[in-house]
């Protein structure tokens, strides 16, 4: 077993958060700030500026013409969709890095982050619909695009532990959490919710990451909890950069029934998901990555 203070130690080496960028994530963190207050800040950082531009550009949006500046961007696409923007920018910088040691490619670790945090959108959505009460958490997304952040550092040992895992979990159904902690010493659930508390997230936040495979231990759980965990099983079902992990997870009929969603809401769910990938390039795909064409 690999020692957790090596582990733990490794969160210290995580590339650096430019000041910009943590600035911008606490600000975003913090609702009664505005959106032009946070553009104020991030301004002065180029690649970052020029990322939510590309982003405010791309198919997704449907923009009538080209914007170039980040204050016509929030005035086009408005505040809400601003906070995302800059969220998802400012967190692709460490997604990108990461990959190889879950038998993922590179870039598809963060390919299955955004789909998580579109897919919690969608099902917040067609909960709201089909509950009656409005499911409407500020902390939804970034969550979602969160939630796998420990796989960031834990890349690195997974890498020399792959073969053990996998066998593991093969040849005792287990799931790949409960082998990561058994080989490993932690799993990526539980070191992603250190380092979100590291960033100073919020505290539903990091449980809400801690406990997105086993929603059922949670102290606390709720709806930000159950959506994200579903959204992660959606995703995966759908092989969406879930890799090698996405084959031992467990059935998720339980956390349906508790929202009423039935069998067609869930089919319609993932056709949204795919209809929206499908315009996010901008949000998914840099020049340097090997595969543009993956659905
Ligand atoms: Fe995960
Ligand atoms: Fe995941």
């Amino acid at each position: 077993m690999i020692p957790l203070e090596n582990i733990l130690q490794s969160i210290k080496h995580l590339p650096p958060v430019p000041t910009v960028i943590q600035k911008a994530l606490s600000l975003l963190m913090n609702q009664e700030v505005s959106a032009s207050k946070i553009v104020e800040v991030i301004q002065y950082d180029q690649a970052l500026t020029a990322n939510v531009l590309k982003i405010c550009n791309s198919a997704y949006f449907g923009l009538s013409r080209k914007i170039y500046s980040l204050q016509e961007a929030l005035v086009r696409i408005g505040n809400r969709n601003m906070r995302i923007v800059i969220m998802a920018s400012s967190l692709m910088q460490f997604y990108k890095k990461a990959g190889d040691g879950y038998d993922l490619r590179k870039g598809d670790l963060w390919r299955h982050s955004v789909a998580c945090g579109m897919m919690s959108m969608i099902l917040g959505k067609t909960i709201s619909q089909r509950t009656g009460h409005a499911v409407e958490d500020h902390y939804l997304f970034t969550t979602a695009l969160l939630h796998d952040l420990g796989k960031v550092v834990l890349n690195e040992y997974v890498k020399e532990s792959f073969e053990e895992i996998v066998t593991m979990v093969e040849s005792r159904k287990c799931s790949f959490v409960e082998a990561e902690r058994e080989i490993i010493g932690m799993d990526h659930a539980a070191l992603g919710a250190r380092i979100s508390r590291m960033w100073k997230f919020p505290d539903r936040m990091a449980e809400a990451i801690a406990y997105h495979h086993e929603p059922e231990s949670s102290p606390e759980p709720c709806s930000l909890l159950y959506i994200v965990h579903l959204s992660d099983l959606l995703c995966m079902m759908m092989g969406i950069g879930g890799g090698v992990d996405g084959l031992a997870y467990r059935g998720m009929d339980s956390v349906l029934q508790t929202y009423g969603l039935a069998e067609k809401d869930v089919e319609r769910c993932m056709a949204s998901l795919l209809e929206e990938m499908a315009r996010v390039d901008g949000f998914l795909y840099d020049e340097n990555d090997v595969h543009r064409n993956h659905p």
